[in-house]
C-alpha cells in the first residue's frame, strides 16, 4: 500500500515537473497579458476552420506566422459540429481538434471564441435551428433550456480539448476562450433577464475550471474575472471596464463581407494598419484581425439571405489562400517594428502630448529605452511634426512609428510591401465547349398535382419552424374551386427569402426578396380554370439570420401572411385552407449530388433557362497547385457539388444594385463599409467558386453537378486557377525595393521599370517627364529569372536622372 502510494506521489510530482517545463502559464494585468511571467503584445489572425480545408490550414497558418502573427483565433460552430440533436460532427473541415494541432505545431497560440453563438454571417449565427423543436426555447436568454444546451455544447469542447491538453496550462496554445459574442450590442431588448444571462454565462465559464483568462467581447457590464473587449474598424478609444483588464480588440475588420445586393467592399492597407498603430499607441496590447483568412462558406452555411458563398473578406490572405499583397506585407512590417518596441509598450511609461490639429505624439519610456509614435488624424493635411528637434514629415491619416523615438521606422501611408495583382487563367483543356454535360429534372410532378405531402394543416406554417433548416426548400399546397375560368389577381405574402408559384402545374412567377430585405408580396395575375384548381407554393431560404436581439424570431416562410385570389372587390383568403406541405426536394432526398451509379442523367438537348435542372458533368483537374475556381457565369442560382463535396449556394444571376461608389477609393479618413472602397458595380456579386485542392483527383475524371433552380445555361463554365499575374512595387531614394513571385515561381519579364518622374498606381504607372536611362535594364538584370530580387534605390545603381528637384522614384512592374 505504501509503495502504491510513493509511486502516486512520484507521478504527481513528475507531472508538475513536466508542466513546469512544458505549460503556460496565462494571466494578465491592466496592461497586458502575461504570459510566463512577462507582458506580451499579442497579434493574432482569425482562420474559421470550416471555411477552408484541412489540407489548407498548414498553408493558411504558416502565411499566417510568416506576416508577424503569434496566434490563430477562430469560433466554434455549434451547428456544424451538432446538427442533429446529439449527433456530432469533428470530421472534414471540422476538424477542431485537427486545426488546433496544426496551430500548435506551427508554434503560434491559439484564441478559442466557443461562444457557442458566433455570429460571423454564418447560418442561424452558430446556433442549431434543432433548438426550436423545443417549446419555449429562447435563444441567449436566461431562458433554462437554451442554457442547459449551451451548457452541454460548451463543456464538450472544453472537455474536448482538455483531453487533448490543448489549453496553454496543459503544455497547449490555447491561451484564451471566448463565452458569447457581443451579446452588450443587442441585450437592450432582454432587459433583466439579458443581465442575468450574461451573468450565468459568466459563472458558466468559470466553473469549467480551464485555467486561461475568459474574454467577452462587446460587454461593457461583463462581470469579473471576464476581460471586455472591443470590435470595429478602430477600438484604440476603447477602455475597458475593470482597471485590471487589459485592452484587448477581439475584432479588427480587415475589409468587409460580400452581399449579394452589393459591389465588393475593401478596406486600404494604409487604414487597416492606421487603426492597429493608433490602438498600440494607445496603450493596446492585444489584437486581433478579423479576418485573417476569410475563405468560403461551403455548403449551406451562409448566415442569410444576402451573405455570398466566398467569405473572402478583403483579408490579408484571399479566399483561396494566397496573400493579398500589399496587405498582407504592410501588416508584417508593421508587426515587425511592434515587436521591437514590445518591451517599451507593455513596461515603459507612457505619455501623450496633443499637439493639436490631430497630431499627437506618444512616448513610451523603460529605463533609457524609448519608443515614440506620431499620430496625424487629420483627414486631408499633412503634417510636418518635430519630434526632439528633427522634423518628421507625417501624411495625413497616418501613424509613425519610431522604436528609438528618432529613427522612422514604419508609416502606415508609405507602403514599401509588393502589390500583387491576380489573374484567373484558363484551362486549357477544358474549355466550356469540351465540356460534355447531362441532365435530368428535378421531378416537380407530385409537388405541382399535389399528390404527395408529409402532412397538412390548415395555417400557413413558419418555414423555420417546419423544416429545421435540414433542407432550404418547403411545399405549400393547396387546391380550390372556381364556378368559371377567370383572371384574378393571386397574392401571395411571404417572409422570404425566395417564392416559386405554379398554378395547375405550371410556374407562374418567382421572387426573391432583394437587398438582404425578408418580406415581400408576390402579386401576379392569373388564370384560373373552371373547378378544381392547384396551387402549389415553393419556398426557399438562402440562409438563416445570424445577428440581432430575438433573432431567431425572425420567420421565415409564407408564414402566416395571406394568400389570397383577388376578384375585383372580392377577396378569396386561403390562409386557412388546408395546406400540404413537404420539406425538401426529390433530388435532395435521393442525393442526386451524389451521382448514385442507379440515376439515368439524360446526355441529349440539354435544356438552358429552365428551372429545376439538376446539370453534371466530368473535368481533369487543372495541373499544378495553384488555387482553382470554376467561372459560372451563365447560370442563375443553385447549389454546385465535385465529387459530392458542396462549393456552397452559387447565384450569379444576381447582379449588384451598383451600391457604390467604385474605383475611388480613399483611405483617409474614418472608414465604413459604405465608403468609397467598393469594385464590381452592377456586376454579378459573385461569379467564381472556389473548389478546393482537395475535393479534386488528379489523373481521373471529376464530376461536377449543379442543381440549378432559377434557370440559367452551364455552357459557359469554366475552369480556373488563380495566380499572380504581376507584382509591383514603389520606393524611394535611400530605400530598398524588393519584389517577388510566389515560391516556386519567377520574374518572367519587367513591363515597367523608370526610376524618375512617376505617376499613377500599380498596374497602371506612367512616366513623367524624366527619368534614368539605365533603370530598365538594371532591373531587368537584376530580377528577370530570379523568384525574388532587391533593388537598392540611388543614382549609383540606377544611373542619373535629369528629374532636378522632382521628387523621384523607383516604381517596377513585373509579370511573374
Ligand atoms: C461582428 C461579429 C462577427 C462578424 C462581424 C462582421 O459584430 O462579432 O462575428 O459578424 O461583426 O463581419
Amino acid at each position: 500500500m505504501e509503495t502504491v502510494n510513493r509511486n502516486f506521489l512520484l507521478l504527481l510530482v513528475l507531472i508538475s515537473l513536466s508542466c513546469i517545463v512544458q505549460c503556460t502559464h496565462v494571466s494578465h494585468d491592466g496592461r497586458a497579458l502575461i504570459i510566463n511571467g512577462e507582458r506580451r503584445i499579442i497579434i493574432s489572425g482569425s482562420i474559421h476552420y470550416p471555411r477552408s480545408t484541412p489540407e489548407m490550414w498548414p498553408d493558411l497558418i504558416r502565411k499566417g506566422k510568416e506576416g508577424g502573427l503569434d496566434a490563430i483565433e477562430t469560433y466554434v460552430f455549434w451547428n456544424g459540429h451538432e446538427p442533429l440533436r446529439r449527433e456530432y460532427n469533428f470530421e472534414g473541415n471540422y476538424d477542431l481538434i485537427r486545426f488546433i494541432k496544426e496551430i500548435q505545431n506551427a508554434g503560434l497560440y491559439s484564441i478559442l471564441r466557443i461562444g457557442p453563438y458566433a455570429c460571423a454571417e454564418w447560418n442561424y449565427g452558430g446556433l442549431p435551428a434543432w433548438l426550436r423543436k423545443y417549446p419555449g426555447m429562447q435563444f441567449r436568454t436566461n431562458n433554462q433550456q437554451f442554457k442547459d444546451e449551451m451548457a452541454t455544447f460548451t463543456k464538450l469542447i472544453v472537455d474536448m480539448i482538455t483531453k487533448e491538453n490543448l489549453l496553454a496550462t496543459q503544455g497547449g496554445p490555447i491561451i484564451l476562450l471566448q463565452i458569447e459574442n457581443e451579446y452588450g450590442n443587442v441585450m437592450g431588448p432582454y432587459g433583466d433577464a439579458g443581465k442575468e444571462y450574461i451573468k450565468w454565462a459568466a459563472n458558466f465559464a468559470v466553473s469549467l475550471k480551464a485555467g486561461v483568462p475568459w474574454i467577452m467581447c462587446q460587454q461593457d457590464d461583463a462581470p469579473q474575472p471576464m476581460i471586455n473587449t472591443c470590435n470595429g474598424f478602430y477600438c484604440h478609444e476603447f477602455t475597458p471596464n475593470n482597471p485590471n483588464s487589459p485592452k484587448i480588440w477581439t475584432e479588427n475588420w480587415t475589409g468587409w463581407f460580400k452581399a449579394w445586393d452589393k459591389a465588393d467592399p475593401h478596406r486600404p492597407a494604409e487604414d487597416v494598419a492606421y487603426a492597429v498603430a493608433r490602438f498600440f499607441q494607445r496603450n493596446g496590447t492585444t489584437q486581433n484581425y478579423y479576418m485573417y483568412h476569410g475563405g468560403t462558406n461551403f455548403g449551406r452555411t451562409t448566415g442569410g439571405p444576402y451573405i455570398t458563398t466566398s467569405y473572402d473578406y478583403d483579408a490579408p490572405l484571399d479566399e483561396y489562400g494566397n496573400l493579398r499583397q500589399p496587405k498582407w506585407g504592410h501588416l508584417k512590417d508593421l508587426h515587425a517594428v511592434l515587436k521591437e518596441m514590445e518591451k517599451a509598450l507593455v513596461y515603459g511609461d507612457y505619455s501623450n502630448e496633443d499637439r493639436g490639429n490631430g497630431i499627437e505624439v506618444t512616448k513610451y519610456k523603460l529605463n533609457t529605452t524609448t519608443a515614440c509614435f506620431i499620430s496625424n488624424k487629420d483627414t486631408a493635411k499633412d503634417a510636418t511634426v518635430d519630434l526632439n528637434g528633427s522634423k518628421y514629415f507625417v501624411p495625413a491619416w497616418s501613424v509613425t512609428l519610431l522604436p528609438d523615438c528618432k529613427t522612422e521606422a514604419y508609416n502606415t501611408a508609405k507602403v514599401k510591401a509588393q502589390t500583387n495583382i491576380m489573374a484567373k487563367k484558363v484551362n486549357t483543356v477544358e474549355e466550356p465547349s469540351a465540356l460534355r454535360w447531362s441532365w435530368r429534372p428535378e421531378p416537380l410532378k407530385k409537388q405541382v398535382e399535389d399528390k404527395h405531402f408529409s402532412f397538412q394543416s390548415n395555417q400557413l406554417l413558419e418555414q423555420i419552424t417546419t423544416t429545421f433548416d435540414e433542407s432550404d426548400y418547403l411545399w405549400y399546397m393547396t387546391s380550390f374551386h372556381q364556378p368559371h375560368k377567370k383572371q384574378l389577381k393571386l397574392s401571395v405574402g411571404t417572409t422570404g427569402h425566395v417564392l416559386y408559384v405554379f398554378l395547375n402545374k405550371r410556374l407562374v412567377g418567382k421572387q426573391y426578396a432583394p437587398n438582404g430585405g425578408f418580406e415581400f408580396t408576390f402579386e401576379r395575375n392569373v388564370t384560373v380554370r373552371h373547378g378544381k384548381n392547384n396551387l402549389a407554393l415553393l419556398s426557399a431560404t438562402v440562409g438563416l439570420k445570424n445577428y440581432g436581439s430575438f433573432y431567431e424570431q425572425m420567420p421565415a416562410g409564407i408564414a402566416g401572411k395571406p394568400v389570397k385570389l383577388i376578384d375585383g372587390n372580392n377577396t378569396i383568403d386561403l390562409s386557412n385552407s388546408t395546406w400540404n406541405y413537404k420539406v425538401g426536394l426529390v433530388g435532395e432526398k435521393k442525393k442526386f449530388h451524389l451521382d448514385f451509379r442507379p440515376f439515368k442523367w439524360i446526355s441529349f438537348m440539354l435544356p438552358v433557362n429552365r428551372p429545376f435542372i439538376w446539370y453534371k458533368t466530368t473535368f481533369q483537374a487543372p495541373s499544378g497547385t495553384d488555387p482553382v475556381v470554376i467561372d459560372m457565369f451563365g447560370l442563375g442560382k443553385g447549389e454546385a457539388w465535385v465529387n459530392g463535396n458542396s462549393l456552397g449556394r452559387y447565384w450569379p444571376s444576381y447582379n449588384n444594385t451598383a451600391q457604390g461608389p467604385c474605383g475611388n477609393c480613399d483611405y483617409r479618413g474614418k472608414f465604413s463599409e459604405d465608403k468609397t472602397c467598393r469594385t464590381g458595380c452592377g456586376e454579378p456579386a459573385q461569379r467564381w467558386y472556389h473548389i478546393p485542392r482537395s475535393f479534386l483527383k488528379s489523373g481521373e475524371p471529376n464530376t461536377l453537378i449543379l442543381f440549378e433552380e432559377e434557370g440559367g445555361s452551364p455552357r459557359r463554365i469554366q475552369f480556373q486557377t488563380v495566380t499572380v499575374g504581376s507584382v509591383c512595387a514603389t520606393a524611394e531614394k535611400g530605400q530598398n525595393l524588393t519584389l517577388s513571385c510566389p515560391e516556386g515561381g519567377s520574374i518572367s519579364k519587367i513591363d515597367f521599370a523608370s526610376y524618375g518622374e512617376v505617376h499613377g498606381k500599380c498596374g497602371a504607372f506612367q512616366k513623367g517627364s524624366c527619368e534614368s536611362q539605365d533603370a530598365f535594364n538594371v532591373v531587368s538584370q537584376a530580377c528577370v529569372g530570379k523568384e525574388s530580387c532587391s533593388i537598392s534605390v540611388s543614382k549609383e545603381t540606377l544611373g542619373a536622372n535629369n528629374c532636378g528637384d522632382i521628387p523621384f522614384k523607383l516604381a517596377i512592374q513585373a509579370t511573374c
